[in-house]
């Protein structure tokens, strides 16, 4: 398989995806049309991809007292009437949690690994990387490799603080800075990256990307890079707005460091399969026993060079 070598050519075809790697736009595969298969009722409000069906375990954690943790940019995008209740919505749950409990949203993401054909699918050996959204960086630590310097851009800043930690701890610091920003306001030059990438952050709700976000993504790109959003929820809209879809296959479970760790954070995250993951007593829950799709795909558009 032909591999990027060069930032001429940021993103590889759907083509050149690695074997029995399903390289379809979206609705050209059973399912595809609304939201990828297991995707979560509802999704669309909360972050893709994360967390069980209706975690509302979750949503039961915080109250609108809570709110006062956001900044006053963030209170802007995530509560812009003034008055959100995390109790009866679960995008501002899944806030709070990033800005509260920072290391248990960790301990979640390490557990939902990517697809290893979702790394290796994106383009190697270029100068500029940036991922918005990068939260703990579980895919910022798989960059690494592929760029010479790396944005990660995030707001939350417990969020940042774990990420310098790790990327610290890695002996990466000096790779890859990490910055404040939002989809809809990136501090990113035009035309600066080869590859702008969003991993589980990016909806067409404005408060996560929108309209505005997307176009954000699409100027710091250089001509003829990439734009990837990768577990996308809303695979229609990207479609209209010229992204194509990529999916791997094979079986995949969110793999927990522990049975207790499996048990309690089902507790939160998936409390309709906690009773089965419990009786089960394994640390590896197959993505299909919670309900949500699993982290094996991506949209790209590469951009008119
Ligand atoms: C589910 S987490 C995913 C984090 C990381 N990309 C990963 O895959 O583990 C969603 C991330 O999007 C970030 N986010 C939420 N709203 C955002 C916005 N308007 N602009 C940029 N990032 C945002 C959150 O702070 C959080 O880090």
């Amino acid at each position: 398989m032909t591999r990027p070598e060069t930032p001429a050519q940021a993103c590889p075809e759907p083509a050149a995806a690695p074997a029995g790697a399903g390289a379809e736009p979206p609705g050209a595969r059973a399912g595809a049309g609304a939201e990828p298969p297991g995707a979560r009722a509802g999704a669309g409000a909360e972050p893709p991809g994360t967390g069980a069906g209706e975690p509302r375990e979750l949503r039961r954690r915080y109250t609108a007292a809570d709110l006062d943790v956001f900044t006053r940019e963030e209170a802007s995008r995530f509560v812009p009437q003034g008055d959100g209740d995390p109790q009866d919505d679960m995008a501002l749950a899944w806030e709070l949690l990033y800005r509260l409990e920072p290391d248990l949203y960790d301990r979640l993401a390490s557990a939902e690994r990517l697809h290893p054909g979702v790394v290796s699918w994106l383009p190697r050996h270029v100068d500029q990387i940036a991922e918005v959204g990068a939260g703990t960086g579980r895919l910022t630590m798989e960059l690494i490799g592929r760029g010479r310097r790396i944005v990660a851009v995030e707001p939350a800043l417990p969020l940042r603080r774990i990420l310098r930690r790790k990327l610290a701890a890695a002996d990466h610091g000096d790779r890859v800075q990490v910055i404040h920003g939002f989809f809809d306001r990136l501090p990113l030059p035009d035309d600066s990256a080869d590859l702008v990438v969003a991993c589980s952050a990016f909806t067409p709700s404005p408060a996560h990307g929108g309209e505005s976000g997307l176009a954000e993504m699409e100027r710091v790109c250089r001509p003829g890079g990439c734009v990837a959003i990768i577990w996308p929820n809303h695979l229609d809209w990207l479609a209209t707005r010229g992204y194509r879809y990529v999916s791997f296959p094979g079986p995949m479970s969110v793999e927990f460091g522990s049975v207790h760790e499996a048990v309690e954070l089902a507790g939160i995250f998936y409390p309709g399969a906690a009773g089965e993951i419990r009786r089960r007593g394994s640390r590896k829950v197959p993505f299909e026993l919670i309900g949500i799709n699993p982290p094996r795909d991506l949209a790209f558009r590469v951009l008119a060079g």
